[in-house]
């Protein structure tokens, strides 16, 4: 048995524990293992496909990012083609991308990846190749699972950033805006806010109106409390407004989802005529050592995604429903984007310790 790994989309901390732990199972079973460069890029003659030994997954579990790289522009069924004149045209590679990977005796692969990977795992897979998924993303939006690594380590990397703008910006009498990632849900936001005791917590699940937003800050003003932290995601929106973007995307690429910290920071402090300032978290909450949770449940899905080869799931993906790790089919996983329930208790009791979400349920 041969089998290929590759890891695909954003980075998350734990991709490097999921990678030892299926290539020890698999070795300890006789199997070989491959390594794909850069997503797919190494199956499409873009970059190498490496052989994975004991060797070249020690001390690795504890390292952020991945060893065998990734892209978030590398969709082998859309892949962005330079043409003469400089602009890019979408090309199918895929049949390309499974002759090659025949051509290597790959039997199997193990794809890890977030909605989008585990969106070009079903097609391969429904195309005829053998293949099963591992769920990731720091935003915890992958459905049919509890939640998924990198998640603990990027909340635990918010918190610390907010326990640290509380103490400047109560010296200063001042409003901090934090945005943390999070294009479709707002996971990060809230956990991180609710352990934080933020004061605002802004999530796209909830749109909010920048009245009740500066409502809250003013009234904890007028009890004393001349100071505020607003923890919003990339992907909040305002009551019948859209979600902020950037600017154009690379070739290939999602639409790059953010700005709206500055925005808010600025209508706040013109508002509220409390001075406000703004912080973007941004990529370190994809880097740095993986939570000892997150290394955990990295761990138990390489081992797991090596158990589903053998079982011969192909098409399905590990998930957490816990206390256990099981299968699912990966269209199970993509039917819908896993989001924040406005009625979740972890909702309910922000709201009852006095978080507002800048909505009507706003307690002063
Ligand atoms: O999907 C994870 C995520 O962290 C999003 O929250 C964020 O918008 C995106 O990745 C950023 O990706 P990049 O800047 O790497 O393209």
């Amino acid at each position: 048995m041969r089998i290929a790994l590759s890891t695909g989309g954003g980075d998350a901390p734990g991709l490097n524990a999921v990678i030892r732990a299926a290539v020890l199972s698999a070795l300890g079973r006789g199997w070989e293992v491959l390594g794909v460069k850069r997503g797919f890029a190494g199956l499409l003659g873009e970059d190498d496909v490496v052989s994975m030994t004991r060797e070249s997954v020690r001390g690795i579990a504890r390292l952020g990012g991945t060893i065998l790289g990734t892209t978030n522009r590398g969709n082998p069924c859309k892949w962005p083609l330079k043409q003469a004149d400089g602009s890019y045209k979408e090309v199918d590679r895929s049949s390309e991308l499974m002759a090659n990977a025949r051509q290597m005796g790959i039997d199997a692969m193990i794809i890890i990846g977030g909605d989008g990977t585990l969106a070009i795992a079903k097609e391969l897979s429904e195309k005829g190749m053998r293949v099963v998924g591992v769920p990731k993303t720091i935003d915890n939006d992958v459905a049919g699972t509890v939640t998924t690594f990198g998640f603990d380590t990027a909340v635990a990397t918010a918190l610390d950033a907010i326990d640290k703008l509380h103490t400047t910006a109560e010296s200063h009498d001042r409003v901090m805006v934090l945005e943390v990632m999070g294009r479709h849900a707002g996971f990060i936001a809230l956990h991180a806010g609710l352990a934080g005791t933020a004061d605002v917590v802004l999530i796209p699940e909830i749109p909010f109106e920048l009245s009740h937003v500066c409502d809250k800050i003013t009234s904890r003003a007028r009890a004393g409390r001349h100071f505020s932290i607003v923890v919003v995601a990339e992907g909040a929106v305002p009551v019948g407004g859209q979600e902020s973007i950037i600017g154009p995307s690379m070739p290939g690429q999602d639409r790059r989802v953010g700005g709206l910290c500055s925005r808010l920071a600025y209508e706040i402090q013109e508002r509220t005529g409390k001075e406000t300032r703004a912080m973007v978290l941004g990529h370190l909450q994809r880097g740095g050592t993986p939570t000892g949770y997150d290394r955990l449940l990295a761990t138990r899905f390489g081992g797991a995604a090596v158990r589903a080869v053998e079982q011969q799931k192909w098409g399905h993906m590990v998930a957490l429903q816990s206390p256990h790790i099981v299968t699912i089919p990966i269209g199970d996983a993509l039917r819908e984007v896993k989001r924040v329930d406005p009625n979740h208790d972890v909702v309910q009791t922000a709201r009852q310790v006095g978080i507002s979400f800048g909505d009507q349920g706003t307690p002063s």
